[in-house]
C-alpha cells in the first residue's frame, strides 16, 4: 500500500497492489491495482513472463517469502514444470529455479511453515512433494502415483485418478488432495524434520461426485472441511476428527451448487475458497450462464453471457451453510479465483473469456457486489492471485 500524496491534484493514486494472472498462452501477467481519490480502480498490466511456457496453470504466493510458485500444466508436451519467482514492488517477476515434474500440475500449496511444497498432478495421477530451499527453489522429495483399477462413474472423466488440488490442513500436519478420477479426498501426513509425506487412509467422497477444490475452518474445537465436486456440482462441510497419522471426515452438510434451486445442466463447479474473516464458504460455477452482464466496453452494447459465483454464510456451530447469493462472475468460466486479505475484493479469472475481473465484496453479509475493474489478457485464464 501506498500512502496518499496530494500533489496539487496531479496524484490521484491512493493504494497499489499487485496480482498476478496465469494464462495457457503461456504467460504470467502482473498486474497494478490502483484506487484513486475518487474510489475508481483501474487494472494495468506492468511485466509479462514467459519463463513457465508453455500453459501455467496455477500460482502459489508463498505467505513466508517473497516467492511465486507457478506450475505448468505441459498440455501438448509429456512433462509439466514448477518455477519459482522472487516477487518485487514493482510486480516485475525474476525466475529462481525451474523443474520438469509428472505431468499435468495444477495446483500448489506451500507446507511445513514454508519447508515444503505439494503439487496435485492431474493428467499425471500424481502428488509430489518438494523442499523450498533458502533461495527460494525447489529440490524434488518424493512422488506417489495412483491407479484405478477400473474407470470410474463417469468413465470419460474418470479414467484415472485425477488429483486436482494440494491443500495443508490447519495444524500445518497434513496434505489433503481432492482426486477427481478416484472421488477420494487422498490424506498424507507431514514429517516436519523432513518435509516428507506418508500417505494415509483416504476419505471416499460419492461415488461419480469428482472432487475438485476444498477449504478448511477451524471453529473453536472444531475443523471442518468443505469440498466441491465438479461432476456432482455439491457443496459439502465436513467435520474432521485427527488421529494419529490419520484424518476422519464425517459429513454434516450437503446442497447443490446453486443451493434449493436446482443445477443447470452442463454446469462444472470450481472453486471453493473460505473468506479472510472465515464467516463464509465463496465457491463458483463455470458453464451455467444464467446471466447476461453490460458489455465492460462502454461503447459496445452486447451483453455478455456470465457464469456464476456463490456466497455461503457458515454457521460455525454446525458446520451448515445458508446459500446466501449467485452472482455473476464477470463471463464464461471462472475456473479459479481469489480474495483480497481484506475480503473486500474477489479477482476472478474468466477461463474462456481471457479476462480477469475484480468484484466488490461486502464483508459483512458476504455478498458480492459489482464489477469495480476489468483487463482482458491473451489466452485462457487460469488463476488470478493477490500480492498484497
Ligand atoms: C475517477 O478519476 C479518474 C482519473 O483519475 C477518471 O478516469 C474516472 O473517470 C473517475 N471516476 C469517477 C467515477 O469519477
Ligand atoms: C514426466 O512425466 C512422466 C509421466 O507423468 C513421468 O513418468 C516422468 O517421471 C516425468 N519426468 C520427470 C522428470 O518428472
Ligand atoms: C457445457 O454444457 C453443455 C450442456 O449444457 C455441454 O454440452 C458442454 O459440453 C459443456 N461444455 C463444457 C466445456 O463443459
Ligand atoms: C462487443 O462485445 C461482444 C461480446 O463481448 C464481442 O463479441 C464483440 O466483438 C464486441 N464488438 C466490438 C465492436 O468490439
Amino acid at each position: 500500500m501506498r500512502p496518499s500524496l496530494p500533489l496539487s491534484g496531479l496524484v490521484t493514486s491512493v493504494a497499489a497492489v499487485n496480482l498476478y494472472v496465469s494464462s495457457y498462452a503461456g504467460t504470467i501477467t502482473s498486474l497494478q491495482l490502483t484506487q484513486d481519490t475518487n474510489g475508481s480502480y483501474s487494472l494495468s498490466q506492468v511485466a509479462v513472463n514467459e519463463d513457465s511456457a508453455p500453459n501455467p496453470s496455477w500460482l502459489t504466493k508463498d505467505e513466508y517469502n517473497d516467492i511465486i510458485y507457478c506450475v505448468d500444466e505441459g498440455l501438448t508436451v509429456p512433462n509439466g514444470s514448477l518455477a519459482s519467482y522472487k516477487t518485487s514492488p514493482s510486480g516485475e517477476l525474476t525466475k529462481i529455479d525451474r523443474h520438469t515434474v509428472i505431468s499435468g500440475p495444477v495446483s500448489s500449496v506451500v507446507y511445513n511453515g514454508g519447508k515444503g511444497l505439494a503439487l496435485a498432478h492431474y493428467s499425471g495421477s500424481s502428488v509430489s512433494s518438494w523442499s523450498i530451499l533458502p533461495s527460494g527453489g525447489t529440490k524434488l522429495l518424493q512422488e506417489f502415483t495412483f491407479t484405478l483399477s477400473k474407470p470410474g462413474t463417469d468413465p470419460d472423466r474418470q479414467d484415472a485418478p485425477h488429483p486436482h488440488e494440494a491443500l495443508v490442513d490447519p495444524t500445518d500436519s497434513f496434505i489433503v488432495v481432492p482426486d477427481l478420477g478416484a472421488d477420494l479426498v487422498r490424506v498424507f501426513s507431514i514429517d516436519h524434520a523432513t518435509s516428507k509425506l506418508t500417505e494415509s487412509t483416504p476419505f471416499n467422497a460419492v461415488p461419480g461426485s469428482g472432487p475438485r477444490h476444498g477449504t478448511f475452518l477451524v471453529s473453536g474445537d472444531t475443523t471442518y472441511f468443505f469440498l466441491v465436486t465438479e461432476l456432482g456440482n455439491t457443496l459439502t462441510s465436513y467435520t474432521v476428527t485427527y488421529g494419529k497419522g490419520t484424518l476422519t471426515f464425517n459429513e454434516v452438510f450437503t446442497s447443490g451448487i446453486f443451493g434449493t434451486k436446482p443445477t443447470p445442466e452442463g454446469a462444472a463447479a470450481a472453486e471453493c475458497l473460505l473468506s479472510p474473516d472465515k464467516k463464509f464458504i465463496l465457491t463458483s460455477t463455470r458453464n451455467v450462464t444464467v446471466f447476461q452482464i453490460p458489455n465492460f466496453d462502454p461503447t459496445n452494447s452486447t451483453l455478455i453471457p456470465s457464469d456464476t459465483v456463490q456466497s455461503w454464510a457458515i454457521d460455525s456451530c454446525t458446520g451448515h451453510l445458508n446459500f446466501k447469493q449467485n452472482a455473476p462472475a464477470g463471463g464464461f468460466f471462472p475456473r479459479q479465483f481469489s480474495v483480497n486479505k481484506d475480503g473486500t475484493l474477489a479477482a476472478v479469472g474468466l477461463q474462456y473469456d481471457s479476462r480477469v475481473v475484480l468484484i466488490e465484496r461486502d464483508v459483512k453479509d458476504g455478498t458480492f457486489g459489482k464489477f469495480v475493474a476489468e483487463i482482458d489478457i491473451p489466452g485462457q485464464i487460469t488463476s488470478v492471485i493477490f500480492d498484497d
